[in-house]
């Protein structure tokens, strides 16, 4: 496997300004923080950013497989969205909220014509957690119902409907009481779904791939027998496409994989491009009902601003026209064929892959070795973190920009990573 040419040397500047700023983020951020991912080997302040690379401050090299847990699809500073957020820049702010805004029109209108089925319309908001309350709050004000069923490990974010969606405990446990009417089922299994479902259900919420749980990816029919069930019961489905979506798993949204159509369907993180913040919720034709005699029930200061709506719209077109999502596909494959090796080299650290695209899990032999592995691939060169919910796994999600050369960078590191835990445990 090739490495890259070269990794630029650690310079003694750099190092002094990273340590400051490592210092005076643990002196007045969170020193613990600090320490964890010190130990993880990821004590990096990021300097230079550039496609699917980082540099830290000290002048080292990584690859980034991390990407804000799928932030950067269309890659770090991508010059063609730089620039139109720069012309952005010269003419305009965020815009005034409660007056219509011609960018939030055109990026509507854009969200419409590229998401699946007849979603329509757009509500927008500043990140995930936002365009999941909003989702959440449409769903019960549309139908009038109160229940919402969502995944055991699943996550949508930490703000106040979707902090009671998700299905992890430890996140909140020390805010309770949580909002009422939330039910956690197993995720890839819709008998429990059909099961939880009552008169009073609004909707079902899901990741069509938990990315937090653990880059869990469901089986075929998992989905459309989902879709299916909310049908038959007049419930509506939420796809949550926050990490999945905008060509990570080799198609546009994630749902495309399996055929269905959600009604209600969020997106952020990489609509804005790794620059400026925006996200949406984006739903059916027929749930309009709601918004129309109701425009301003959810309201939003830099929601949707005229500034983010400007990198969304940049955003969109690079991804269409660059045809990301094929080339997620393709690189995603030359991912898989090096797992495949390494999985036949290494059975005793690497147990599984998860994978659809480029959205990447590596199930690791034991807990310990999520951390570990972080620690081990930094040294060679990869930013890459085990998930929040399970420290056996490891999320790999690079930018959708990655080319060939880098692809084999992160797989040699993998490959030389693994080989120095072997040999600290007294292998060859
Ligand atoms: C699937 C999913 N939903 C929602 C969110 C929350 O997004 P944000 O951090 O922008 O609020 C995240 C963030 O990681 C996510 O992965």
């Amino acid at each position: 496997m090739a490495a890259l040419p070269s990794k630029d040397l650690d310079s003694d500047i750099g190092l002094k300004l990273k340590q400051q700023a490592l210092k005076d983020y643990a002196d007045y951020v969170n020193p613990m923080k600090v320490r964890t991912l010190k130990s993880a080997g990821l004590d990096i302040i990021e300097g230079r950013r550039d496609g699917a690379k980082v540099w830290d401050l000290s002048g080292r090299m990584y690859v980034d497989c991390i990407t804000g847990a799928g932030s950067f699809n269309s890659g770090r500073r991508n010059p063609v969205i730089v620039e139109a957020l720069k012309r952005a820049l010269d003419e305009m702010d965020i815009g005034v909220f409660l007056i219509c805004s011609k960018l939030k029109a055109d990026l509507a209108k854009r969200l419409a014509e590229v998401t699946p089925g007849d979603l329509k319309w757009s509500m927008f908001a500043v990140g995930g957690g936002e365009a999941n309350d909003y989702a959440i709050k449409l769903a019960r004000g549309y139908t009038m119902k109160t229940e919402i069923i969502s995944a055991l490990k699943s996550y949508h974010g930490h703000t106040g409907f979707s902090l009671s969606a998700i299905g992890r405990d430890a996140y909140q446990k020390p805010f309770l009481p949580l909002m009422p009417g939330f039910k956690k089922v197993p995720f890839n299994d819709a008998q429990a779904i059909a099961d939880a479902i009552t008169d009073d259900t609004a909707a079902v919420m899901l990741e069509p791939i938990q990315g937090e749980g653990g880059i869990n990816v469901p089986s075929d029919d998992y989905l459309p027998a989902v879709r299916k069930i909310c049908d038959e019961h007049g419930v509506l489905l939420i796809l949550d496409e926050i990490q999945t979506g905008l060509g990570r798993t080799g198609k546009m949204w994630c749902s495309e994989h399996y055929g269905i159509v959600p009604d209600i369907m969020t997106t952020a993180k990489s609509l804005g491009g790794s620059l400026y913040p925006i996200a949406a919720t984006v739903f059916r034709e027929e749930l309009g009902d709601f918004l129309i005699t109701n425009p301003f029930i959810h309201l939003s200061t830099f929601g949707g601003s005229d500034l983010g709506c400007a990198v969304g719209l940049a955003v969109i077109d690079y991804i269409v026209e660059h045809d990301l999502p094929g080339h997620a596909a393709h690189m995603g494959e030359r991912f898989r064929a090096g797992f495949d090796v390494l999985v036949k080299q290494y059975p005793s650290i690497l147990r599984e892959v998860r994978q659809k695209g480029l959205m990447m899990g590596l199930q690791y032999a034991e807990d310990s070795l999520g951390p570990r592995m972080s620690y081990q691939l930094a040294q060679n060169g990869v930013m890459a973190i085990f998930t929040g919910n399970d420290t056996s796994v490891m999320r790999l999600m690079p930018t959708l920009v990655i080319n060939e050369e880098e692809v084999d960078f992160v797989l040699n590191a993998l490959d030389q990573s693994m080989a120095a835990i072997m040999r600290q445990r007294g292998g060859n």
